[in-house]
């Protein structure tokens, strides 16, 4: 049975336990978020109670391992079997922040299934499997929510999914990975080096011991999907997004950025483009990108997180915060926990997923954007213009050109106008083949 099908057939409308009946949640996991999500819940359940219209009683908390000591939670309440919490008659929200995908994947879907609203910090899992989640939650006809899964304290799900509602959003462009601005900040502002900048990140506890995720930058693409998704009311899924991590950005490209008044940020860049056939489609990325130094994505340092969206109607907006940890995810899961207990308590859901627009996902080559190259030449005469012509050729125009002495060769940095990336990545492959150019040094797209 298709959503629509399981819409048309149900009423909307839940009626609600009523006003001062108690709420059942169940928590997945006690890690670093769990266990704030239940020291705040503890701690704020008096007034959780009135915003809510019910107290909020806490029926489980499910952990993978047993032995573990766990302060500050009432051992009677700890539980391996993470299935039968969940289908218990008196449980009516389940809180998933375990992390993984298949696993987590079994048990919300099974917690959708059995009527319950689920709260998730799972951003990997909502890129791959959105779909299937927000079926199973209108089949039910209950909340999904993830606004913790992007940017941890940073309200953005809820702005895309309620405040922008009635606006049309054009772009996105986010600094959505906490442990990767902090690297590039550190290149940025002392010279380091990506490994010096990587361990340092590692030695303050930002970056994990295996930093792929972050550094090849899968995380920011899951948040790329999820924000696309809900920016443009389509489909973005993981695959969708097309991903290129900052582990081959050098001190030397950060120093030539600096010199030509950008910074580099790993952006997540998701907008509105024309596809090869001339219609409008979706395009979601993630990659190293020059951004301005007088942007204000420019001065999110740090570990900090910060979210530009340029809407038709409102105009261009930044949203910036703490995008990981343990409270400021926290602060996003109780968020949602209170919207799902509400409408628990009160009746109604929340607006779900809506894809209808479903526009074509573009493909990489039709992106337009702009390129920093930054190569060594042979310096002799006519070279310059033998690179400019392999430019031309391709209909890309030059917006500056900068010569410097570079030994026996000369370096060039070139930036360009605006072209599509397929005619822009064909340009340096023909560059690179010429006899003349030594070396491609660098290629960093221009963002913002
Ligand atoms: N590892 C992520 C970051 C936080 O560095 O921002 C969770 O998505």
């Amino acid at each position: 049975m298709t959503a629509t099908t399981a819409n048309s057939e149900r009423s909307t409308f839940n009626p609600g336990k009523g006003a001062g009946q108690p709420v059942g949640i169940a928590i997945l996991g006690h890690g670093t978020v769990g266990s704030e999500v239940l020291r705040l819940m503890g701690e704020h359940s008096e007034a959780f109670a009135h915003r809510i219209g019910g107290p909020l009683e806490l029926k489980g908390v499910a952990v993978s391992d047993l032995s573990k000591p766990r302060e500050g939670v009432d051992p009677e309440l700890i539980t391996d079997d993470a299935m039968s919490l969940i289908e218990r008659d008196d449980v009516d929200i389940v809180v998933e922040v375990i992390g993984g995908i298949e696993y987590p994947r079994k048990l919300v879907l099974a917690a959708l299934n059995a009527g319950k609203s689920v709260v998730t910090a799972n951003k990997a899992l909502v890129a791959a499997h959105a779909d299937e989640l927000a079926d199973a939650a209108d089949a039910a006809n209950v909340d999904l929510y993830f606004e913790a899964a992007v940017a941890a304290a940073i309200p953005v799900v809820g702005m895309l999914r309620r405040s922008l509602a009635g606006d049309n959003i054009q772009r996105i462009s986010g600094i959505v990975n906490g442990t990767t601005n902090f690297i590039l900040d550190a290149m940025d502002s002392t010279g380091a080096n990506y490994d010096d900048a990587l361990a340092e990140a590692t030695a303050l506890g930002y970056a994990e011991a295996d930093p792929t995720a972050d550094v090849e930058g899968h995380d920011a693409a899951s948040k790329a999907a999820i924000l696309a998704s809900l920016g443009f009311h389509t489909r973005v899924k993981f695959d969708d997004v097309h991903c290129e991590g900052i582990t081959g950005v050098t001190a030397a490209d950060i120093e030539a950025a600096r010199e030509a008044g950008y910074t580099i940020k790993l952006l997540a860049i998701c907008e509105r483009v024309t596809d090869n056939e001339g219609r409008e489609a979706v395009s979601a990325r993630v990659h190293p990108t020059l951004v301005r130094r007088e942007h204000p994505l420019a001065a999110v340092n740090e570990s900090y997180n910060a979210i530009f969206v340029e809407a038709e109607a409102a105009g261009s907006l930044m949203f910036y915060g703490n995008g990981a940890g343990g409270a400021p995810t926290a602060s996003a899961v109780l968020g949602d926990v209170v919207g799902a207990a509400r409408n628990k308590v009160h009746g109604g859901r929340a607006p779900g997923e809506n894809t209808y627009a479903n526009l074509p996902i573009a493909d990489f080559g039709v992106v337009p954007t702009r390129y920093h190259i930054d190569m060594e030449v042979v310096d002799r005469v006519g070279v310059l213009s033998e690179v400019a012509a392999k430019f031309s050729a391709r209909g890309v125009s030059l917006k500056t050109v900068r010569q410097e002495e570079s030994g026996e060769n000369a370096r060039l940095i070139v930036v360009t106008h605006t072209a599509t990336e397929a005619d822009l990545s064909a340009t340096v492959e023909e560059l690179s083949a010429m006899p003349d150019v030594k070396a491609i040094n660098s290629v960093i797209r221009l963002g913002a």
